[in-house]
């Protein structure tokens, strides 16, 4: 148990005590104090409770005081009637000590796992990863560590578009030349030269664009040349995606792309046909709005010119073929009947914000109501002139591009300050860091917010950055180099008096809060501004208490903090995908 949940335990407790009726407990939540002048940790419970209880609220609070039996800290009443909690000395190296002896570091573990599919990075394939993938790749895998930590049930699924247009296209142009040599050694530039030679060529003549097309129906009708051209096409994207993957340490349970799904989609329309949920308009077949919402709240609605007109999500198109939207009809089918899913997260792009509002919207008068769906969001990577990120053609720059780029930005900070002696330890260091540094930039922002990337602040060892980070739990690990014989760990020996100490025990303990925090908007943001707030605690302690040159009982309490700073950092970057080195 947290703090923050046996505090509210206590209050609910001595709630029961004063005979108060508390219709829903839950809602009865101690948070940490934003000030910390008024103490550790605050509720407001006495202020929600006081009409019920009728009786005002600070009164009420005072009774609730008088009646909580703890040692653990020092309550007081501020204001209309919060509770404010200040934790003694001691409860905080009790505190400590607990989460030393925890493997988990005291983050609470869930008691009601869930089953969650988490939906992310998805590239369209035959076309390389593009910036604008670092998103819902790196975001989409913190959030599977930081609900796997809690004890839920993840299941990460990479639902490539492997299906599309773009098959069309490539295999138009693989039949005018492709270059096996260049699909040996460079197998997804040779794809992409295709691609837009391909596309290229259809945007100003209308009849390659028709024959692109009929390369696709060709294929979606199992032509035999046409399925081997997309075999190979999507074994050697699984390749190039793969060391993409291996480089970032992103990994999935299940690779179900688009096509996996192709079998069950005209069942799947006759089905929402003859429910009644889907009906033929000019040719196609299409999911109208279930008026139940008003216009402006229904996804199936827009405005044009001043009046409401239907905006129909189309599951088969006149010429018989099936949408993206079907094949995401048909995952969520597939996703609860198979996996049992109670949760699906989708970590897409927010332009994609009506297709999911529209896909939940159905999927609930299909009849999957039980499962919880969930857009999660994100907005874009901008460049340095505010523009969406661009490469000096124009183009989205290249995923791969973009690490090597970082890599090597972070490779000149490694050779300005680095102690490491080899250039194999330089150069791997410098891939940490540079991995680390994007993986970290895009964790410390909100997800809705776009950010411009600039590489040189992101691998700057000063600042809020993933290298400042690093730096601190090298920190750490050195102070153990440093000591002689070894250091047996005793939790029993935390004793915490001065200050920076009690801070710094005040941020190591409130790491499961903030692991928990992650999970109620999906926001690693959380996360990873908490262990910049450590690591400068860490940093205020390190410089105030003297841990190698301190005796006795007091140095070996604060070789514990350091101790279990260390394994919280190590733990929390491990939850957000980025590798700590031990020394640099
Ligand atoms: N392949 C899609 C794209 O690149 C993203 C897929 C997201 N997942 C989903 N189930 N729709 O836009």
């Amino acid at each position: 148990m947290t703090t923050s949940q046996i505090l509210s335990e206590k209050i609910l407790a001595a709630l029961t005590t004063l005979g108060v009726e508390v219709p829903d407990p839950s809602r009865i939540q101690v948070t940490t104090a934003a000030d910390l002048r008024f103490g550790d940790f605050q509720s407001n419970a006495a202020m929600m409770l006081a009409k019920q209880a009728q009786k005002n609220p600070r009164a009420l609070a005072e009774e609730i005081v008088a009646k909580i039996e703890t040692d653990l800290c020092e309550i007081s009443i501020a204001g209309p009637g919060f509770l404010n909690f200040t934790l003694t000395p001691k409860a905080w190296a009790d505190l400590a000590a607990a989460q030393y002896a925890s493997a988990n570091l005291s983050v609470p573990q869930t008691a009601s796992p869930r089953t969650i599919v988490i939906d992310f990075s998805a590239p369209n394939v035959a076309k390389p990863m593009h910036v604008g993938h670092i998103r819902g790749t790196i975001i989409g895998e913190c959030l599977s560590r930081v609900g796997a930590k809690l004890g839920h049930k993840v299941i990460k699924d990479n639902h490539l578009g492997d299906w599309g247009t773009q098959f069309g296209m490539v295999t138009w142009a693989w039949k005018k030349g492709v270059d096996e040599v260049a699909l040996e050694t460079a197998p997804l530039q040779e794809l992409l030269r295709l691609y837009r030679s391909s596309s290229e060529a259809a945007k100003t003549d209308d009849a390659i664009r028709e024959e692109c097309r009929s390369e696709l129906v060709k294929l979606q009708q199992g032509d035999p040349e046409n399925i081997a051209i997309w075999n190979r096409c999507l074994e050697l994207s699984r390749k190039g995606l793969d060391v993409i993957y291996d480089r970032l340490d992103v990994s999935f349970d299940h690779w179900m792309g688009e096509s996996a799904y192709n079998d069950q989609l005209a069942p799947l329309v006759e089905k929402l046909q003859s429910t009644g949920l889907a009906r033929e308009s000019n040719g196609a077949v299409c999911i109208f709005s279930g008026e139940t919402e008003p216009p402006k709240k229904d996804p199936f609605k827009v405005n044009r010119d001043g009046e409401w007109q239907d905006f129909p999500m189309i599951v088969r198109k006149g010429d018989g073929g099936f949408n993206y939207a079907t094949t995401d009809i048909a995952t969520v089918e597939f996703r609860v009947n198979e996996w049992q899913a109670d949760e699906i997260w989708y970590v897409v792009d927010f332009r994609q914000s009506g297709h999911f509002e529209q896909l939940f919207d159905a999927s609930r008068r299909i009849g999957h109501d039980q499962v919880n769906l969930v857009h999660v969001s994100y907005g874009t990577i901008l460049g340095k002139d505010n523009k969406p990120l661009k490469t000096r053609s124009g183009d989205l720059p290249q995923l791969g591009d973009v690490l090597d780029d970082a890599v090597k930005a972070a490779r000149a900070v490694v050779d300005q300050k680095s102690r490491l002696d080899t250039e194999q330890e330089k150069e791997e260091l410098a891939e940490l860091i540079g991995i680390g540094s994007v993986k970290f930039t895009e964790l410390a922002h909100h997800r809705m917010s776009d950010y411009v990337f600039d590489l040189e602040k992101m691998v700057a060892l000063e600042g809020d950055t993933a290298p400042y980070l690093l730096y601190s739990y090298v920190r750490t690990r050195s102070i153990f180099r440093k000591l002689e014989g070894d250091f047996i760990a005793d939790p029993e020996a935390f004793a915490v008096t001065e200050p920076a100490e009690i801070h710094l025990v005040r941020m190591l303990t409130r790491y499961g809060d903030q692991v928990k925090l992650v999970m109620e908007d999906y926001r690693p943001n959380l996360l990873a501004t908490y262990l910049l707030e450590l690591a400068r605690a860490f940093h205020s302690f390190f410089e105030a208490c003297p841990v190698l040159k301190s005796e006795g009982a007091t140095r070996e309490s604060r070789l514990l903090l350091c101790d279990l700073t260390s394994r919280v950092l190590k733990d929390g970057l491990g939850l957000l995908a980025i590798q700590a080195p031990e020394k640099m």
